[in-house]
């Protein structure tokens, strides 16, 4: 069998930076398929020849590889071809449709339709390929790659959810989160599912609570546009944190497969507690970055929340109690992404320093998920000499010293997975209608009238200060450094 990704949005952004460069590096370390074939998709006029020379282009800026060598990226560019069309023409999609059939031959062919277009489009081309037969496998799979936003909140999801299984099936259908792609991301799985000694103290015994950050130092840049009707509630936490909080608090799936991980995915979802709109406001804080309102496409009283964290709550046997609190932010003060797993102190405090009340800070497993990979425990040990004075240190893994050679990007073994069916990795239709059931509250609750002008906080800085004493107040701090591990 072979195989056919076309991609729609072919001059586009996401295709040049990050669909190429990915399908490139897989070609180069073996992984891909030999018969794979590339087939864009878009509105600008280009012969092949034009869009692999294009490609080539953003492909040696993008792909991590060092300097393209010719001959593997010839190879890779004989597989390429474009095809010229609007998606609002139906004669374009017939086509298509002749292109693909003439490229493929007689022989099955797996094809992967990636919507790497502006949102809008997501539906009008689903609509295309059912009108044009392209959906149906009689001659090979069909499967869809959907790529983020999957809509603005639950209506909108759901709405495109049915207008996809009008002509997918379910399985089909492959929702993209490229955080469930990242290297160290799946390593949470591996750490608590392929060990024995982190499952006993995974739970709320032995857990106080569970922080999931997300920052970046970029600002909104020229997405300003996109960025100020999402703002990042929709942006980052509907998706990757939430995403991110699945892996870290779902039980073990009874096999590693797609249904039985993405039911486990799901529970969790199902079991976050309730909150009222009341609440929704005590249960988070919201920031924007000082010099937002100047950005390119950002109305100048614009109350967008370019930082946010909040409390979950996980109504369940393991959870039930231990706060998780997320938070990401753009214009911060360093770039990570990580989970701290923040324990409990010990029963009893034996080595207090004087009389007075002591506060120890209390063991934490960081896990780095960005920039660098790597897993940190932190744990107290007796600093030579007489008494008993103690200090935190840390035991370490870092995967580029360990593991040899550049990690994969997200989209790698992401692309391989759809290519082979694997939708372990993917939102499924429930999870992603779910992630938006808890989110839109906090989206209605920080836009609505009644919320105090947002809190400014100086690029550079960890969030706004309302974000410090909102943990302070109940008792917790955020754990600050960063990165962790370089
Ligand atoms: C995207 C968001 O989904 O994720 C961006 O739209 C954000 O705003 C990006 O910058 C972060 O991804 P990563 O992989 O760089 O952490």
């Amino acid at each position: 069998m072979t195989h056919t990704v076309v991609i729609f949005g072919a001059s586009g952004d996401l295709t040049s930076r990050k669909l190429v460069p990915a399908l490139y590096n897989l070609m180069r370390s073996g992984s891909l398929p030999p018969d794979t074939r590339i087939v864009g998709f878009s509105r600008t006029p280009m012969t092949d020849d034009q869009w692999r020379a294009s490609l080539r282009e953003t492909t040696a800026t993008h792909c991590d590889c060092g300097p393209l060598d010719d001959s593997s990226w010839n190879r890779f560019a004989s597989g390429i071809h474009y095809q010229p069309g609007d998606i609002g023409r139906p004669e374009d999609f017939s086509a298509l449709e002749a292109r693909l059939t003439q490229l493929e031959g007689s022989g099955e062919a797996s094809r992967v339709y990636y919507l790497a277009t502006a949102p809008q489009f997501y539906e009008p081309v689903v609509s295309a390929l059912g009108a044009h037969g392209m959906a149906t496998e009689t001659h090979g799979p069909r499967r869809i790659v959907v790529e983020k936003p999957f809509g603005t909140d639950l209506a909108t999801a759901r709405a495109l959810n049915d207008h996809l299984h009008t002509v997918f099936r379910e399985r089909q259908v492959f929702r993209i989160d490229h955080y469930l792609g990242k290297e160290s991301v799946q390593n949470i799985l591996a750490l608590r599912f392929a060990n024995t000694i982190f499952e006993p103290i995974w739970n709320r015994r032995y857990i106080d609570h569970v922080q999931i950050t997300v920052a970046e130092e970029v600002a909104v840049g020229r997405r300003g546009g996109y960025y100020d009707t999402a703002g990042v509630l929709r942006d980052m936490f509907q998706n990757h944190l939430l995403q991110l909080l699945m892996v870290t608090a779902m039980e073990a799936p009874v096999r590693f497969e797609a249904t039985a991980v993405r039911n486990e995915k799901v529970k969790v979802l199902d079991a976050i507690h309730p909150l009222s709109l009341a609440e929704v406001a005590a249960a988070g804080v919201r920031g924007q970055y000082r010099g937002y309102r100047g950005e390119p496409g950002v109305p100048a009283g614009s109350q967008t929340a370019t930082f946010g964290a909040i409390r979950l709550e996980i109504d369940n046997w393991r959870w039930q109690g231990v706060p998780f609190y997320l938070r990401s932010g753009k214009a911060m003060s360093c770039r990570t992404t990580q989970i701290v797993i923040g324990f409990r102190q010990p029963p009893l405090e034996l080595f207090a320093e004087g009389r007075r009340t002591f506060h120890r800070e209390a063991n934490r497993l960081v896990i780095q998920i960005q920039p660098a990979e790597g897993i940190q425990l932190h744990f107290h040990t007796k600093v030579p000499g007489a008494g008993m004075k103690l200090r935190l240190t840390d035991l370490e893994f870092s995967y580029s010293r360990e593991f040899a050679g550049r990690l994969p990007e997200a989209y790698e073994p992401l692309l391989l997975d759809v290519m082979e069916g694997d939708a372990s990795l993917f939102a499924r239709a429930d999870e992603v209608e779910k992630s938006w059931e808890i989110i839109d509250p906090f989206v209605q609750a920080w836009s609505g009238t009644t919320m105090p002008p947002i809190d400014i906080y100086e690029p550079g800085e960890w969030g706004p200060m309302t974000s410090i004493d909102w943990m302070a107040a109940q008792g917790r701090a955020w754990f600050d450094q960063c990165p962790v591990l370089t």
